[in-house]
């Protein structure tokens, strides 16, 4: 088996592509995910990819579920930082909840993984951590100060881990999707979907293996001299 790669919210939508090109790749995937356990199943079933649940908001939840697959696969080599949620709604309307909620969810599991895996990554002199930021984290978007400030903070995150762990090998960077064509896109009204399309200069929302294939670009055992960076994949809507 191939390097062991953990990829959070890894059964659904971008996660579910990533996990399924690094197994395609060789990798050793255990993909979390926090909510239903008859899908995850039905996921397993279809792709032969492992399947862990847990809340990554959830600081111990992290170091269980990581000492799991630990003990199930060996040593993690990769983390994948995808699992995120939205909570949309202008500041005005915006509860204290829903911004806890974002914030935990999207920013705080990147530091629980990370401290899961960082010591044991430190040992064995190899690592690679990349987190699944957003546009909407470079340029904002309306009715998403929560959103926002997670995936921006997550850009922050990458740029600083990315310098603690360069003299060790492990590389931490970030890609920043644009709007893929995932539920949690899906969810946006059509009304406003359609005028953020029309901004994007390719003309249509990103498939799930866009992001996907930057992953695979960013984990190699080679990438070594990629850190710290942000790879935009948003069809030119943001060009930062
Ligand atoms: N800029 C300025 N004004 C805006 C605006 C914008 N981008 N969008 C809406 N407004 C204005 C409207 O014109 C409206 O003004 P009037 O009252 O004067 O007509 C006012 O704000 C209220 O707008 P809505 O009717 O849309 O308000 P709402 O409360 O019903 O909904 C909202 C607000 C929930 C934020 C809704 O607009 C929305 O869902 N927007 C989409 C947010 C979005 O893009 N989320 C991305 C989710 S996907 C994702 O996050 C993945 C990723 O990483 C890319």
């Amino acid at each position: 088996m191939g390097r062991v790669a953990i990829v959070t919210g890894g059964t659904r939508g971008i996660g579910r592509a990533i996990s399924e090109a690094l197994h395609a790749s060789g990798y050793d995937v255990a993909a979390n995910y926090a909510g239903n356990s008859e899908a995850a199943s039905k996921f397993s079933a279809e792709t032969g990819i492992s399947t862990y649940k847990w809340d990554v908001a959830d600081y111990d939840a992290c170091q269980a579920g990581v000492d799991q697959i630990v003990a199930e696969k060996g040593p993690v080599d990769i983390v994948v930082n995808n699992a995120g949620i939205t909570r949309d709604g202008t500041l005005m309307r915006m509860t204290r909840q829903q911004w806890d909620e974002v914030i935990d969810t999207n920013l705080g599991s990147c530091f629980n993984m990370a401290h899961a895996v960082f010591p044991s990554m430190r040992e064995r002199e190899f690592g690679r951590i990349v987190n699944i930021g957003s546009i909407n984290g470079q340029a904002g978007q309306y009715g998403q100060v929560n959103y926002a400030a997670a995936k921006s903070g997550i850009h922050g995150f990458t740029k600083a881990l990315a310098q603690e762990g360069a003299r060790y090998n492990i590389t931490v960077n970030a890609i920043a999707p644009g709007y893929i064509d995932t539920d949690m896109v899906a969810a946006v009204p059509a009304n406003v979907l359609e005028k953020i399309v029309a901004k994007v200069p390719v003309g249509r929302l990103g498939h799930a293996e866009e992001i996907a294939r930057g992953v695979l670009f960013l984990v190699a055992d080679n990438a070594t001299f990629v850190t710290g960076s942000t790879v935009s994949i948003n069809g030119g809507q943001h060009m930062y």
